[in-house]
C-alpha cells in the first residue's frame, strides 16, 4: 500500500463527520479525535461548507488526516483539495470523478459493492475501495467473497459500523480501515460532547489493536 494507505490502515477507524457550524465545531472537533488517537476525519459534502470545515480541522491539528467525503462532483474535488484535503470519498462509484482524481494524482475511495464496481476500480490501479454501505450490502461475508476475484483490494467499509461490529471488521486482513458515524454523532457534536467523543475513539483503538493482535 502507499504512505497514505498505510496511515489510514495504522489509525484503523476513520470517523465519517458531518458539521452543520464549521467555525463553531470544527476546531474543537478536531482536537477531540486527535487526543483520542483517531487523527483522521472524513468529512462530509453533506453540509455546506464541508471545504471550510476541512481547513478549520487542519488549522487546528495539522497532524489530522482530512478527507472530503459525499463528493458527488469535480467540484467538491476541487474545493476540498484547495481546503487541504488529503483524500476524497464518494458513495458510490463514477469514474468521471475517479478518472478527475487519478489523473490530478488525488487520493480517492470510491465506493463499491459490487463486482461491476471492482472491476471499475481495477481499470484506475486503485489499492483501497470504500465498501459502502458495508452492513446493508452484505457486511464482512460478502467483503470476504468479494477478495476471493479481487485479492489486490482491501476496503474501508461504512455504514453500519460500531463499537459492537469493529472487532469482527477489524480482524479481517481484508480491511484497512472502519469509516462510521457512531464516535461523531450529530448529538455529539450539536452538545460539543468532546470528551466522550475523545472516550469513542481511544476505546476504538483499542478495539482495532486487540482485533489485529489475534
Ligand atoms: C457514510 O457516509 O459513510 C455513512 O453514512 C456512515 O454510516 P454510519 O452512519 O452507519 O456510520
Amino acid at each position: 500500500m502507499n504512505e497514505l494507505n498505510k496511515r489510514v490502515s495504522e489509525i484503523g477507524v476513520v470517523p465519517v463527520i458531518k458539521l452543520n457550524y464549521p467555525q463553531r465545531d470544527a476546531a474543537p472537533l478536531a482536537k477531540a479525535l486527535c487526543a483520542g488517537g483517531v487523527p483522521i476525519a472524513e468529512v462530509t459534502f453533506r453540509a455546506a461548507g464541508a471545504d471550510t470545515a476541512i481547513r478549520l480541522m487542519k488549522q487546528a491539528c495539522p497532524e489530522i488526516l482530512c478527507g472530503a467525503g459525499t463528493v458527488t462532483t469535480t467540484e467538491h474535488v476541487d474545493l476540498a483539495i484547495a481546503a487541504g484535503a488529503e483524500f476524497i470519498v464518494t458513495p458510490g462509484f463514477d469514474p468521471e470523478i475517479v478518472a478527475y482524481c487519478v489523473e490530478k494524482g488525488i487520493a480517492i475511495y470510491p465506493g463499491c459493492t459490487t463486482p461491476t464496481d471492482y472491476h471499475a476500480a481495477l481499470k484506475f490501479g486503485l489499492e483501497v475501495l470504500k465498501f459502502f454501505p458495508a452492513e446493508q450490502s452484505g457486511g464482512l461475508a460478502k467483503i470476504k467473497a468479494m477478495a476471493a476475484p479481487f485479492p489486490m483490494f482491501k476496503v474501508m467499509p461504512t455504514g453500519g459500523i460500531s463499537l459492537k461490529n469493529l472487532k469482527e471488521y477489524s480482524s479481517s486482513p481484508v480491511i484497512c480501515a472502519c469509516g462510521g458515524s457512531y464516535m461523531v454523532t450529530a448529538d455529539l457534536i450539536e452538545n460539543g460532547k468532546w470528551d466522550e467523543i475523545t472516550a469513542l475513539c481511544r476505546q476504538s483503538v483499542e478495539i482495532v489493536k486487540e482485533a489485529r493482535a489475534k
